[in-house]
């Protein structure tokens, strides 16, 4: 049961429930991101040390803000929001991440790698939440698309020199 709590927001029922299995879904797959950037923030060795790691630790911030945003907006249709470290790593849909990884470019190519995937989940949301008519959870998703893609040219910049 996704929506197990009444609200007042003027959608079906069946919509809210399928959007909160997304907004779940979505939750537990942008803790699991923040934590893998996290990692690379931690591990980073080599060149350009101090902008890397750096970097990293603002991608990270910039995460744990999304989730908010998509875990109380899973709170608002009603739903229970599944947060928690042990939900995040049941039901994440990113691979584990790249133990391997210890020079700059490694980290930038497993992270690059991650946020192709998580961008690909977020437009696909963003489509979910337009078919169901609902530009709230839909502007959610667009913000978070935007900005990680952003982010990923970031990342993508380290690369390509
Ligand atoms: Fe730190």
């Amino acid at each position: 049961m996704s929506t197990p709590f009444s609200n007042h927001v003027s959608l079906p029922q069946e919509a809210k429930t399928q959007l909160v299995d997304t907004l779940n879904s979505m939750l537990a797959t942008t803790s699991d991101l923040r934590s893998q950037v996290k990692q690379a923030h931690w591990n980073i060795k080599g060149p350009q040390f101090v902008a890397r790691h750096e970097l990293f630790d603002n991608l990270a911030a910039k995460l744990l803000g999304y989730a908010d945003v998509i875990a109380e907006r899973a709170a608002t249709l009603g739903g229970y929001a599944t947060g928690t470290v042990r939900q995040s790593a049941e039901h994440s849909k990113l691979p584990e991440y790249d133990v391997r990884a210890v020079d700059g470019k490694h980290h930038i190519k497993a992270l690059v790698d991650r946020y192709s995937e998580y961008t690909r989940l977020i437009r696909h949301a963003v489509n979910q939440a337009e078919k169901v008519d609902d530009p709230a959870t839909e502007d959610v998703y667009t913000e978070i698309l935007r900005g990680t893609e952003l982010d990923m040219w970031f990342l993508e910049s380290h690369l390509n020199v």
